[in-house]
């Protein structure tokens, strides 16, 4: 099936599903936005207010400064994929619960196959627990680790910005050096022939990583 297809499949099913308890405070599901061909993936934590009204994700006031982080590392959001861990949103904004998490998972992890991004950027800590589950985000922000076939960036939440001034800088940081981990992460994946074929291999076992990742699948 082609990416697009699969996509505006899943974007379907996300509309009408009733897996989690999170369906009952949807207003409308917030499956993810961008290019199917985005090298650079976005996985925020879960839709709040103004994404459960518009579904769309990143809309409120994290999403403006998300912007305005992207802008500021060169980057379009025209250009990149942003989804959440779940698709609808948690009631008044709670963390999603680990049951939701894993019943919206399959949905995550088609859109990774689909898109196939070069590069996956998790904003928040419950979206790095995901990959990195004993990882300390203070230790280990900002920084790209390889793993399989593609590479992974744990980034502070722009929220978390917002309420602690103390991150912002760090965060603008981790950004502005996007560009330059694209670059490397372009030159390492055609020097290392990656092809379609061999994307998805299990067999590259990371050695830079300070925790195992949970599904090495997915990279
Ligand atoms: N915060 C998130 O984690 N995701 C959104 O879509 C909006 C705010
Ligand atoms: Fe389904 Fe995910 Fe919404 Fe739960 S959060 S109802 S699993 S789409």
């Amino acid at each position: 099936m082609m990416a697009i297809e699969e996509l505006s499949g899943i974007a379907a099913e996300v509309s009408v599903c009733t897996k989690c308890t999170l369906h009952h405070s949807r207003k409308n599901a917030v499956p993810g936005e961008g290019p199917e061909q985005a090298e650079i993936m976005f996985i925020g934590e879960g839709p709040g207010f103004h994404e459960n009204e518009q579904g769309r994700p990143f809309v409120g006031a994290a999403g403006q400064f998300l912007d305005q982080l992207l802008t500021q590392a060169g980057l379009k959001r025209s250009n990149v994929w942003i989804t959440n861990i779940v698709k609808c949103r948690p009631p008044a904004n709670r963390d999603p619960l680990p049951e939701e998490i894993s019943a919206c998972n399959l949905y995550l992890e088609r859109q990774i196959k689909a898109i196939d991004p070069k590069i996956i950027i998790s904003l928040g800590r419950l979206s790095m627990a995901n990959y990195l589950p004993r990882a300390k985000i203070g230790s280990v922000h900002g920084q790209m680790h390889k793993v399989g076939g593609r590479f992974f960036i744990p980034m502070y939440h722009p929220a978390a910005a917002l309420h602690q001034a103390s991150i912002k800088p760090v965060i603008l940081a981790d950004f502005a050096r996007l560009p330059e981990l694209l670059k490397v992460a372009r030159s390492e994946l055609k020097n290392s022939g990656e092809t379609d074929s061999s994307k998805h291999a299990t067999g590259n076992q990371p050695n830079d990583l300070e925790d195992e990742p949970k599904q090495l699948n997915l990279f």
